[in-house]
């Protein structure tokens, strides 16, 4: 039993750094230590809607969701203008347009976060990487080809400050983005703790009813 108990222990153990080395190989994403506070998704909701939904759909996600990220029903519905309460998060480009300017429609972005290893990280990589090359043109040095043309103008905030406040900017909408591909994901975790505690218990009274068991045989 006790080696039983012990090995279980330290195969748990071992699988936590595996899959933290194995998610983080191989790819040189940003490093970043997000803030995921419900104003950070909130602002990222904002910041989303006033540039990347210009272009991208978020069609799993509806203003009606918003309210699960703290928005009051005064701010969805300013924020969803003619929009219905109850419909998708729609690109205000249609895909027709968007077709001829870029020769493609922009992906969806619900599941983005999910779609790429990195998540977060991977969104925050992709819009810090442009860059004005040595021939004036702006392009994204990691993602080389890419059809986004640079959406918040990031190659062009050389000054400092205003590239720190741009950087917080996309922190925020990394966040919603990851938000928007799991949105159950906090009330998960919330709920694992309970899962886990009621475990724990659990497996200490079962100890103790072994040995009241086992006492009997001795
Ligand atoms: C002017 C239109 C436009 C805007 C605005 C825009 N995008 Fe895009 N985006 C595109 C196009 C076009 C693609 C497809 C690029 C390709 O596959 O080459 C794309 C692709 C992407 C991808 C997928 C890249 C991949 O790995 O395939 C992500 C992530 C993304 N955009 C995020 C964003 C975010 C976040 C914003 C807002 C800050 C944003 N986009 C704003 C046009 C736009």
């Amino acid at each position: 039993m006790r080696y039983i108990l012990t090995s279980l222990l330290f195969s748990g153990l071992l699988c936590f750094p595996l899959a933290n080395a194995w998610a983080s190989s191989d790819a040189p994403l940003a490093d970043i230590d997000f803030d995921r506070s419900s104003e950070s998704i909130k602002r990222g909701a904002y910041a989303a809607k006033n540039t990347c939904m210009i272009c991208h759909n978020l069609k799993y996600i509806k203003y009606l969701n918003l309210l699960e990220i703290d928005f009051t029903q005064s701010e969805v519905d300013t924020f969803r203008g003619k929009a219905a309460f109850d419909s998708p998060i729609k690109s205000s480009t249609s895909p027709e347009v968007a077709q001829k300017l870029f020769g493609m429609v922009p992906p969806d972005l619900s599941l983005m976060a999910k779609a790429r290893r990195g998540g977060a990280r991977y969104i925050y990589t992709l819009l810090t990487s442009y860059q004005v090359n040595n021939e004036g043109v702006v392009e994204n040095h990691l993602f080389p080809g890419i059809k986004m043309p640079d959406p918040l103008t990031y190659a062009y905030r050389t000054d400092e400050a205003r590239q720190k406040e741009l950087k917080q900017t996309i922190q925020d909408v990394a966040v919603f983005l990851e938000w928007a591909a799991d949105p159950r994901a906090g009330e998960r975790r919330h709920l694992g703790m309970y899962v886990i505690g009621y475990l724990i218990v659990l497996t200490f009274l079962f100890y103790l009813l072994k040995r009241k068991i086992w006492s009997r045989l001795d």
